[in-house]
């Protein structure tokens, strides 16, 4: 009888300990929903026995610092994964790669300082969506990100989102190596310049968002870079535009690209003063002031090219009437032989009636019959 009862409870323990092994402390687990929550449990590590038919996973909240390569060992169902608000500072080598079906990867709100080159490696490139908004310590660690999504092998990565990193320049090429992205958030960050290539190998993007940023300008490289992602909307608003002369080409760009500049109506000039809340759309040539500065100086330039240029023209026709006259130089001599001969002949004429005039005899002859 009592060891009845003792198998009884054996039996029911087996029975229970599957059940109560399945949800580790500090989770919610939900068969059903296939999902597994450990919200603000202030956890410091990834909780162990994690049930395996978990597909949706959040972590978050907690004090979580470092993701080990064996964190997520056995959860090869997990399509989603939030780990967002830790304080996560290192994500070590292959740490998600045992999360064979990842599609989407949420670390935003944490700390990350270390990122080992191949931390954001997801075998069979499953990963379609990360999110690194505000996940970077500082935006010195975007060297590291960088070599990180070189590495991954994200090639079906369709979302990156790297909002509020307060990030000022991206290394050249660092999109390089996710060729399918269809969507990066780069919103809320310090970005100061879009440099020649700094999209490149992004020819698939269907959406970019710069908007809350620190762009005074746009210049022919920005502009260049935007034409090559031909098929993408572009966000460009809340920058702190400056409307000095050399915003004419972003201008008349903004106005020939309005489709595809999504809220190019809210764009606005910060400076200078005068021109503060101006709609960029709105600018031309004559409010920018650029043309009696800078076109007076060159007017008079032009003047004076067009004054050493007449000089010169001047000088040339000289030049060509006295080689004329040198080529000619015989037919001129022959022209004033004859003509002093003409002369001469004409001279002799009147020499011959002067002589005739002046004959003594037929003189008087004439002379008498005029009285
Ligand atoms: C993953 O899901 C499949 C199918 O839904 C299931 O057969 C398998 O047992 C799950 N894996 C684990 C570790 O539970
Ligand atoms: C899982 O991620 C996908 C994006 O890859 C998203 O569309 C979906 O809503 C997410 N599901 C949950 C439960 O968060
Ligand atoms: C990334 O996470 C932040 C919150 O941490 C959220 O506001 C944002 O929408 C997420 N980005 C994407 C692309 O889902
Ligand atoms: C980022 O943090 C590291 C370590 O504290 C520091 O050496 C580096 O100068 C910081 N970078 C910036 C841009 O502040
Ligand atoms: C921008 O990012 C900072 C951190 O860099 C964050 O504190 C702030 O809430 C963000 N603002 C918006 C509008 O997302
Ligand atoms: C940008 O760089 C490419 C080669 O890397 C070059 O062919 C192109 O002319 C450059 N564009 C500008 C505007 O400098
Ligand atoms: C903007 O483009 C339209 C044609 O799309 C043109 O008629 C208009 O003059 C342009 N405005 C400016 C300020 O360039």
């Amino acid at each position: 009888m009592v060891r009845l009862v003792l198998i009884a409870c054996v039996g029911a323990l087996l029975r229970a300990c599957p059940l109560s092994a399945a949800c580790p402390a500090g989770c919610e687990c939900s068969e059903a929903a296939q999902t597994v929550k450990c919200v603000s449990k202030e956890l410091q590590s990834i909780p162990l026995g994690i049930p395996g038919y978990a597909r949706s996973l959040f972590i978050t909240g907690n004090r979580i610092s470092r993701i080990g390569p064996g964190s997520f060992r056995g959860l090869e169902n997990v399509t989603n994964l939030s780990l967002s608000n830790n304080r996560i500072t290192e994500v070590q080598s292959q740490a998600f790669s045992s999360l064979r079906g990842l599609r989407s990867l949420d670390l935003s709100g944490n700390q990350l300082f270390v990122i080992h080159p191949e931390a954001l490696v997801v075998s069979a490139g499953s990963l379609r969506e990360l999110n690194l908004s505000r996940a970077l310590y500082n935006r010195s660690c975007i060297g590291d990100l960088a070599v990180a999504l070189r590495w991954g092998a994200l090639g079906s990565l369709q979302t990156l989102d790297l909002s509020g990193n307060r990030l000022v320049l991206l290394p050249s090429g660092i999109f390089g190596h996710v060729p399918n992205l269809r969507r990066l958030v780069l919103a809320n960050n310090s970005l100061v310049v879009v440099h020649n290539g700094s999209f490149s190998g992004l020819e698939r993007l269907e959406l970019l968002d710069l908007t809350h940023n620190s762009l005074k300008t746009l210049g022919e490289d920005a502009l260049g870079e935007f034409e090559l992602l031909s098929g993408a909307l572009l966000l460009l608003g809340e920058n702190p535009y400056a409307c000095t002369c050399g915003v004419e080409d972003f201008a008349a760009w903004l106005n020939s690209s309005r489709a595809r500049v999504t809220d190019a109506e809210r764009l606005v000039c910060s400076s200078p003063a005068a021109l503060r809340g101006t709609p960029i759309l709105g600018l031309g040539g004559q409010i920018l002031g650029c043309h009696d500065g800078p076109v007076g100086e060159g007017a008079r330039l032009a003047l004076q090219t067009s004054y050493a240029f007449l000089g010169v023209v001047l000088g040339f026709v000289g030049v060509i009437f006295l080689f004329v006259l040198y080529l000619n130089r015989r037919g001129i001599k022959k022209w004033i032989v004859d003509t002093r001969d003409a002369c001469h002949d004409v001279l002799e004429g009147y020499h011959y009636r002067y002589e005739i005039d002046s004959d003594p005899r037929l003189g008087h002859i004439s002379t008498s019959g005029d009285l």
